[in-house]
């Protein structure tokens, strides 16, 4: 939520920024900004509520003088509707100071209380327009210092943000700031960027510098420097951007989403690259780390959404192969209870962006009652990673649709690799080497799966446009693909979808059932377990027997579904634990399929954000 740009060097900086904010949309928002300072050292100020397209359209009927120093803003309202007044920057000290902001400043209400006694005039209802008053009172009440003003005004708020903020009588200078929010550096040549990703300056660098918590940093063409809330100098870590340009444009896909339910296959096998080793996995973040996983008696993964589907999935890979017990735990339930965790306690946390707040507080919390904590992660300078005693990272490469797909299979695989690896470290697998060739061979299933049942699904999808339920039943770890099939259709097409445990159907959902309800049934293998196959054919009868429309995802071969199926959708054999990252991809096209054929943006649903940073 909220995406965050800055640029100072010799170029223009406006279409620097606005390519910026373009690449940070996926973060989902609802208006957009930008400030320049011009040559002549004024600042230019724009914003509107709507898509950036509306920025653009106002941009060139009315053009801002430009300059080669500037900050742009994507919203995601929380404090103040989606309004132009509302959208950032927000300005100060006679509108020669622009500050944005992602998060929440919580002390908002005792700040601006204070201000409006000392004469402030507000002009928006935003917890922001409050920092950037009381940064132009500091900047005039300190006789200009800009980095010390920010100071202490960051010193000042409670709550989550990034800040970034400059002054047009100090062109060549952007300063920034975060806690519990995300900002890293890009460094270019003879130019800085800032940005809530990396995403936002990719195709000028691939040189970046990652801030930590509580930290300030300032950017000038050949500068950069960091330092703490107190002003003491910190080094900053560096990293290289492994994604390129490319990987985050469409490509030709008529959908990010679509472009990214067809990476799967590369998504997979690039998590798992680099992490077999002899028939073992072997993970080489975790070299030196096996006291994480040793000593622990349970072990909770927290996430929220799609990753806390992955989660559940990882529960049944974990406690199989490493022998210890695993509760899945929805971050924002974990961390407002009192949960009996310590040092004997493993916390996984998962998340594609590695910025849900939900996610990155249930982490501070397992660390502060003294857990340790892996995350698991998909962006390379991220907080969530950056917080925890260890990473095992995704990838899947930028994903770019709110709608996670491609991440979520990553999620599942990177779940396994951590089970076998938690089990070679444990003693408890001898030897994976069947799972590790099912491993291997899962990029290639998966392909099959997107090459042979796309245009089925996708007609059924056709068929099914009017549709206003559907149901999702699975056993196992059918039952997180059942939740996930779900929550793909709630997202992208607006329809009411639930997914149940299908043994749960006899105490309840059953009476959902009246003819020509559409059911999705995820039948497991046979050859894994003849009483659960047997088991869900029962409910599928069940179902069947009173009018439900029966769309069955079963692997080839499997006859006893075909009397009671009205549709089939055959997937490759695979492992028990294996087959969730085959079944979920018919659902994934099928939920992509029913937006499209209702003619809805399947990239940015509505209400949605990709990245949820705000609790
Ligand atoms: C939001 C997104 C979901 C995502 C969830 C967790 O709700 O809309 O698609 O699954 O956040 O995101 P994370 O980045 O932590 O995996």
């Amino acid at each position: 939520m909220c995406g965050i740009v800055g640029y100072v060097g010799p170029r223009p900086s406006q279409d620097i920024l606005l390519a910026g904010l373009a690449r940070l949309e996926y973060r989902g928002y609802d208006s957009a900004g930008v400030a320049v300072i011009d040559g002549e050292g004024s600042l230019g100020m724009r914003k509107k509520a709507g898509k950036l397209a509306v920025l653009r359209d106002s941009l060139a009927d009315a053009p801002l003088p430009d300059g080669s120093t500037g900050i742009g803003h994507t919203r995601w309202a929380t404090h103040g509707g989606p309004t132009d007044g509302n959208a950032h920057p927000h300005l100060a000290d006679d509108d020669k100071l622009a500050l944005i902001h992602n998060g929440i400043i919580e002390n908002f209400s005792a700040l601006r209380e204070e201000l409006l006694a000392d004469g402030v005039v507000f002009r928006s209802e935003t917890d922001t327009e409050v920092a950037a008053a009381l940064l132009g009172r500091e900047y005039a009440g300190n006789g200009g210092d800009l980095q010390l003003a920010f100071r202490s005004v960051v010193n000042r708020l409670e709550g989550a943000f990034t800040l970034l903020a400059m002054h047009q009588d100090h062109p060549g200078l952007v300063v920034g700031a975060r806690r519990n929010s995300p900002l890293v550096i890009g460094l270019g040549e003879g130019e800085n960027f800032l940005g809530s990703d990396v995403a936002a300056f990719i195709e000028h660098t691939r040189k970046a510098l990652a801030i930590g918590q509580d930290q300030i940093v300032s950017i000038t063409p050949d500068a950069v420097s960091v330092t703490d809330f107190a002003g003491t100098p910190v080094e900053p870590e560096p990293f290289d951007v492994s994604w390129d340009a490319a990987a985050a444009e469409k490509g030709g896909w008529s959908s990010f989403m679509a472009k990214e339910v067809a990476e799967q296959p590369e998504a997979v096998a690039n998590t798992i690259r680099g992490r077999i080793q002899d028939g073992q996995v072997v993970i080489p973040e975790l070299d030196g780390l096996d006291e994480l996983f040793v000593g622990i008696n349970r072990v909770i993964i927290t996430a929220c959404g799609t990753a806390s589907y992955a989660a559940l999935v990882g529960k049944y890979a974990i406690e199989q192969w490493a022998r210890v017990a695993v509760d899945v735990e929805l971050a924002h339930e974990f961390r407002y209870r009192d949960p009996v965790i310590g040092a004997d306690t493993l916390v996984v946390s998962i998340s594609q962006s590695g910025e849900t707040m939900d996610t990155l507080m249930a982490v501070k919390y397992a660390r502060e009652r003294g857990a340790r904590t892996l995350s698991v992660c998909n962006t390379q300078g991220a907080t969530i990673p950056r917080e925890s005693d260890a990473v095992v990272y995704t990838h899947a490469g930028p994903e770019v649709a709110v709608a996670s797909t491609k991440a979520f299979s990553a999620q599942i695989t990177a779940l396994l690799l951590l089970g076998l690896h938690m089990g070679r470290v444990r003693g408890t697998v001898a030897d994976a080497s069947v799972d590790v060739a099912e491993l291997a061979a899962l990029p290639e299933k998966i392909a099959k799966v997107l090459e042979s049942e796309q245009e089925h699904v996708t007609q059924l999808a056709g068929w099914m446009a009017d549709t206003r339920s559907v149901l999702f039943l699975g056993r196992h770890v059918g039952y997180p693909i059942a939740l996930e099939g779900a929550l793909k259709l709630k997202e992208i097409s607006y329809i009411h979808a639930e997914g149940f445990a299908a043994g749960e159907l006899k105490h309840g959902p059953i009476a959902l059932i009246e003819p020509g309800q559409p059911v999705f049934v995820l039948v497991p293998s046979p050859r894994h377990s003849a009483l659960v196959h047997s088991k869900v054919v029962s409910n599928i009868q069940e179902i069947r027997a009173r009018g439900a429309r029966v769309i069955v995802i079963a692997e080839e071969g499997d006859a006893a579904v075909l009397p009671f199926a009205d549709e089939v959708i055959h997937i490759p054999l695979a492992g028990a634990m294996f087959e969730p990252l085959l079944a979920v991809v018919p659902l994934q096209i099928f939920a992509m399929a029913l937006a499209t054929a209702k003619g809805l943006d399947v990239d940015q649903p509505r209400n949605l954000a990709k990245s949820v940073t705000v609790e």
